[in-house]
């Protein structure tokens, strides 16, 4: 089977796994080949084989870069997912695994600034990171909203508690369970559990107290999709800026092919960074990153879903339309933005400008 993937591939090693509840489990992870760097928020395309089949999946980092000295990525078993099966059971201690380098968006802005953190379940998996990150590196406020069935469910729910008495007069963190089966009491202030969903009503009702004392924060929201939907339209109709709002989709939804009749073929001028091109064929219905792939040309990519920016290259001239979990867009409406892994050309010839340098490894 050709491989997808070329040797930007890093190799880790399982150091601990840490059951975190009973479907969770955390991987602590020593890279061996060469350092990973990255920023809070971040996430990991891992890439296991099973049964000798070849498999990608993303899995946001729970480990944050200025209080953890080892990677460490948060996985929930789901049903009848094979990636997640095999790293909360399968895997030990002593494995290795490889990783693409860290992508994402879901970072910190350049100013510091309070934060106000929303999750379900394994969403906290990247605030958790951010909140550690926001902690240790700057004396900024951190409001975490934090919704699950039970006690037995939360996820860091030690390590929640060891940061809120370490951090007590900058974090604030609001535990609500649907169904508790546990007294709801808590030993610190700053700490609490309330019975009920998270609703409209209270997510107002907690950002409007937490913006009392901190005016202008951004939201960092991820979870299952009813969470980050409301969390989001709550505070959109409260006026904050959507600049300050983030959101992650821990499970990347199936991006929709195009019908390759909409297209025609193509050919595409992508310029390195130092100026150097080349030219390669697109088929009608073939993403610029596969046609270059075929055409044994190493262009930049990571989640190969429109998410991690990793592709992006500016478009010169020509048009391309780009299909993502978030829907269709194109190259007039991004500002000329391309991201190749999801970009289909529109136009018979198009020029891509990429910051990236042709020095790429090379596929293998
Ligand atoms: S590879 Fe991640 S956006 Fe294209």
């Amino acid at each position: 089977m050709k491989t997808t993937l070329n040797n930007q591939q890093i190799a880790l090693q399982v150091i601990n796994k840490i059951q975190e509840t009973p479907q969770t489990v955390t991987l602590v992870l020593k890279p061996l080949s060469q350092n990973v760097p990255y920023k809070a928020g971040q996430f990991l395309t891992i890439i296991l084989n099973i049964n000798q089949q070849e498999i990608q999946r993303f899995y946001s980092l729970s480990s944050a870069p200025h209080s953890d000295d080892l990677l460490a990525i948060t996985v929930k078993k789901i049903p009848n997912g094979i990636a997640s099966k095999y790293l909360t059971e399968t895997i030990k201690v002593g494995d290795q695994l490889a990783t693409l380098p860290a992508a994402g968006q879901f970072i910190l802005p350049k100013s510091e600034t309070d934060v106000v953190l929303i999750s379900g379940g394994s969403g906290i998996t990247p605030l958790f990171s951010i909140l550690k990150e926001v902690l240790t590196t700057s004396s900024k406020n951190v409001y975490l909203i934090n919704a699950n069935r039970n006690r037995k469910q939360i996820i860091f729910k030690t390590a929640l508690h060891d940061w809120a008495k370490k951090y007590s007069n900058r974090l604030t963190i609001l535990h609500f369970l649907s169904r508790p089966t546990e007294p709801l009491s808590s030993p610190i202030a700053n700490e609490t559990f309330k019975e009920g969903y998270l609703s409209n009503f209270r997510i107002e009702r907690l950002v409007k107290k937490y913006t009392s004392i901190s005016p202008n924060p951004h939201f960092y929201i991820c979870g299952p999709e009813g969470i980050m939907l409301k969390s989001r339209m709550t505070i959109n109709f409260m006026g904050f800026p959507k600049a300050n709002i983030h959101q992650e989709a821990f499970i990347i939804k199936e991006i929709s092919k195009p019908d390759p009749k909409h297209f025609s073929d193509s050919e595409v001028t992508y310029i390195y960074a130092d100026n150097q091109a080349v030219k390669f064929p697109v088929q009608a219905g073939q993403t610029i990153l596969d046609a270059a792939y075929q055409a044994d040309i190493s262009l930049p990519f990571n989640c190969k879903s429109g998410i991690c920016t990793v592709c992006s290259a500016q478009c010169k001239s020509g048009k391309a339309e780009m299909y993502t979990t978030e829907g269709k867009f194109d190259t007039d409406n991004m500002k000329g933005i391309t991201f190749t892994c999801v970009a289909y050309p529109l136009t018979n010839t198009i020029t891509l400008q990429s910051d990236a340098l042709q020095s790429l490894p090379q596929k293998q």
